[in-house]
């Protein structure tokens, strides 16, 4: 049975709301990257930090799932292989969506982590700078985000899928943050075909086999029809 592993970035959730980062008037054309996603810009400014994701939080926990999560939803459940969603999105849609199993490289919106002991816990609505861990009261807690410099989460595991793949996808990803930036080689170089679905070209395009441009919500559920009817 063939196994499908599919990357999702920032655009399969833009038309549930939520910005991108990248594109005109993204979140990285407001806020500096330096101060809101590195450790040391929280620990300058624990504040401002923890403002930005309460912000952020606040948005995902309104948002809905779109055409596209859920299609992938659709997808997961009546595929006869494996089918797995590998996400650098904090915003949890594709579980609101119906997906099993999702892996998010980059953390939740919904997680606190101690930077002092590395505990982790439900993420209360709102964090303050100073908040303290639960479990050794350091006044430490922060999102549990992947900031720049910090190594994602579940490497070994994905790494894994993606050598086993039939089928890579990438979708609502712009191919400039790596190590994500790098399946599509990772999955060509384990001989597995691969496919774009994306606004516009990514800075990788080149790399896949097969590209589709257009929004999330029209492209996905074609392409998992498609799939789907053989
Ligand atoms: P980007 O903002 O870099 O890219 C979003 C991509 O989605 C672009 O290629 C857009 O063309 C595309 N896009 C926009 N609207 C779309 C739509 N309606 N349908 C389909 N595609 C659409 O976001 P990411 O690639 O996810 O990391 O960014 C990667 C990482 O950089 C994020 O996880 C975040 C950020 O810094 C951290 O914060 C650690």
């Amino acid at each position: 049975m063939e196994k499908i592993v599919i990357l999702t970035g920032a655009g399969i959730s833009a038309e549930s709301g939520l910005g991108t980062f990248r594109d005109a008037g993204g979140l990285w054309a407001q806020h500096r990257i330096e101060d809101v996603a590195t450790p040391e810009g929280f620990a300058r400014d624990p504040a401002l930090v923890q403002a930005f994701y309460n912000a952020r939080r606040a948005k995902a926990a309104t948002a809905r799932p779109n055409a596209a999560h859920e299609a992938l939803a659709r997808l997961q459940a009546a595929w006869p292989g494996e089918v797995v969603i590998v996400t650098q999105n904090v915003d949890e849609l594709h579980e609101k969506g119906g997906a099993q199993g999702v892996l998010h490289m980059h953390g939740i919106l919904s997680g606190a982590l101690c930077a002092t002991c590395g505990h982790r816990w439900p993420a209360p609505a709102e964090m303050a700078a100073g908040e303290p861990c639960p479990a050794c009261h350091a006044p430490t807690a922060r999102p549990d985000i992947v900031w720049f410099g910090e190594m994602p989460y579940d490497m070994d595991e994905i790494f894994e899928h993606l050598v086993n793949a039939d089928l890579f996808a990438a979708i609502g990803t712009s191919g400039q943050v790596y190590p994500a930036a790098g399946f599509v080689q990772e999955a060509t170089a384990a001989g597995s075909r691969t496919v774009e679905l994306n606004l516009e070209p990514s800075a990788t395009v080149s790399q896949f086999d097969e590209t589709r441009f257009g929004p999330a919500t029209q492209t996905v559920p074609e392409w998992v029809a498609e799939l789907l009817a053989g």
